[in-house]
């Protein structure tokens, strides 16, 4: 595959029959159908760019879509898999004025949401679902697609931003809007969970971390956390937690878990505080007593990662406080299935990435 631009006529045909290295899902829904194969080389059109992909990350979303899809507009397989990641502009399309060549770049994760509230067409089209994702050697994107990164953070380091750093910052920052001396919980050491902390701490609050592990709770106290509790040991707790905050209750929750942590996050928020609906790790069904969210004045705030206008905003708070993303470990291209394998083990703490 050649990076330089277009050639002339009697390259075309060659160039047309280049192809490129991928991850995909092919044939059929299943794990065991997460294959690399070749795609035609992408040429940018007009108002498009092309990247050549330096590094993606996983997030939990990426452990099920090869299983069954996610959502109802899935894309027809053959699929690319991953939503996150930051490459190169090498080639841009006609009527493009920015990137430039040579920037680099990460996607968005929704391409078509720029600004604004969400809507269905906004939320409709994200990649590595209904649209083909980041495991690519290239990609073709929409010039408005894609958002210059600080060149202080590695690739692997940039790759983590479009899904879950904007997720938290949308719960944290422009949904929560927490203020210093407020006090948040956020539920784990993964990907949202740990930038969550780090917005928090960005925004001056006192921050509590729960995790089944104490040697994670310890990383999670360099990391910044205030105060840490372990979920396995502690089952209850939602009363630890609003004991080590002198009784009245959090301000704001991190909730990732769903169906078995609600309760204990209902038990832990103040009057009037807020619970950001991010994820539902152990379940996404259960009995709630709402009686107590409608005189309690709980506000539960269901978010879904964010805008360009939010990736653009949090970009310039990462720039500015030179936040270094929580890596853990990096994966080659090619192993990809056991970085599937190690998020999905649960062992990490914040982020897994591949180099391409
Ligand atoms: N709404 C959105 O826009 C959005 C965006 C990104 C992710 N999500 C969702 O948010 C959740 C987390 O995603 P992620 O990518 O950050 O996952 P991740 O990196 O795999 O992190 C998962 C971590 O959550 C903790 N955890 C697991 N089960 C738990 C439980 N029952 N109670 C408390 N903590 C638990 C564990 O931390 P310890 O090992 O420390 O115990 C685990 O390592 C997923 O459900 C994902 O689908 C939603």
């Amino acid at each position: 595959m050649r990076a330089d631009k277009r050639g002339g006529d009697a390259n075309k045909q060659k160039w047309m029959e280049e192809t490129v290295k991928v991850f995909q899902v092919e044939g059929g829904w299943t794990r065991e159908n997460v294959r690399i194969g070749e795609r035609p080389e992408p040429l940018p059109g007009p108002g498009e760019v092309r990247l050549k992909m330096k590094a993606a990350s996983l997030n939990f979303r990426d452990l099920l879509v090869p299983l069954k899809g996610y959502g109802a507009r899935m894309k027809a397989l053959p699929l690319i898999l991953l939503s996150d990641g930051v490459g190169i502009v090498d080639a841009i399309g006609p009527e493009v004025s920015a990137p430039k060549l040579g920037e680099r770049v990460c996607p968005l994760f929704f391409q078509s949401w720029s600004a604004g509230p969400p809507d269905e067409q906004r939320l409709g089209f994200s990649l590595g679902s209904e649209l083909d994702g980041t495991m690519a050697e290239y990609m073709v994107l929409p010039a408005k697609g894609v958002v210059p990164v600080p060149d202080f953070l590695s690739d692997a380091e940039a790759a983590t931003l479009p899904c879950a750093a904007l997720t938290a910052w949308s719960a944290i920052i422009k949904e929560g809007c927490v203020r210093p001396g407020q006090k948040v919980l956020v539920q784990g050491t993964g990907g949202v969970s740990l930038f969550a902390l780090q917005f928090a701490k960005l925004a001056g609050a006192f921050v509590i971390v729960t995790s089944s592990s104490d040697a994670k709770l310890e990383r999670a106290r360099e990391l910044g956390a205030d105060a840490t509790i372990n979920y396995k040991t502690t089952p209850e707790w939602g009363k630890s937690a609003r004991a080590l905050v002198g009784g009245e209750g959090l301000d704001h929750i991190v909730e990732v878990g769903g169906q078995d942590t609600l309760p204990q996050s209902l038990r832990a928020i103040r009057p009037g505080g807020t619970v950001s609906m991010i994820g539902v790790l152990s379940g996404g069904m259960m009995d709630v007593r709402l009686g107590m969210i409608v005189t309690r004045h709980i506000r539960l705030q269901g978010i879904t990662v964010g805008s360009r206008d939010d990736f653009l905003a949090m970009v310039r708070a990462v720039e500015c406080h030179r936040l270094r993303p929580e890596v853990d470990r990096i994966f080659a291209f090619g192993e990809l299935p056991k970085a599937m394998d190690f998020l999905a083990s649960g062992q990490h703490f914040g982020k897994l990435c591949i180099e391409h």
